[in-house]
């Protein structure tokens, strides 16, 4: 495993859409390891391909920080919400925009289909934060950054 580099807003390549991966190949479960190692190194909950420069729909989620989700960790590839229902209110940060915050109005619940690193296809459904990572990431493989859908946007206070 290798860490990568987290592209940084401003990078043209965050706002360019992701291609389906077409084959779950060597090169992608590769991907996927480095992008599990980079996301644990800088303390995220979702990383998705393209903030590693990758223009592919692979993004990875885990929910353990968070002391009222159970700890879920996924990796996605080609994710697409089938299902979304009811409207939360949430604070969102993002590993490519270091220090900043926002309030963004997402779906409460969301259901998502993906394919697994064996290629096999499965469903992963959520609410709280794991709704609201699902949702975020998948915005990341469309090039939407979560401060186009925030209220405002305003600098994170120092958390212990
Ligand atoms: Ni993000």
């Amino acid at each position: 495993m290798a860490l990568r580099r987290i592209v940084l807003e401003g990078d043209a390549i965050l706002r360019k859409r992701s291609r389906d991966v077409a084959a779950v190949n060597e090169r992608i479960r590769t991907l996927l390891d480095d992008m599990w190692e980079t996301l644990e190194e800088n303390n995220g909950v979702g990383l998705a391909a393209p903030q590693v420069g990758v223009l592919r729909r692979v993004a990875v989620i885990d929910t353990g920080k968070d002391a009222e989700s159970e700890g879920i960790k996924v990796e996605l590839i080609n994710p697409r919400i089938v299902e979304a229902d009811g409207e939360a209110e949430e604070e969102e940060a993002c590993l490519s925009i270091p220090g900043m915050v926002g309030a963004v109005t997402r779906p409460a619940r969301v259901k998502v289909e993906a394919t697994d690193r064996r290629g096999e296809a499965f469903t992963i459904e959520g609410d709280g934060l794991l709704a609201k990572a699902l949702c975020h990431e998948i915005d990341h493989l469309d090039g939407i950054l979560f401060v186009d859908r925030a209220s405002s946007v305003r600098p994170m206070e120092d958390e212990e």
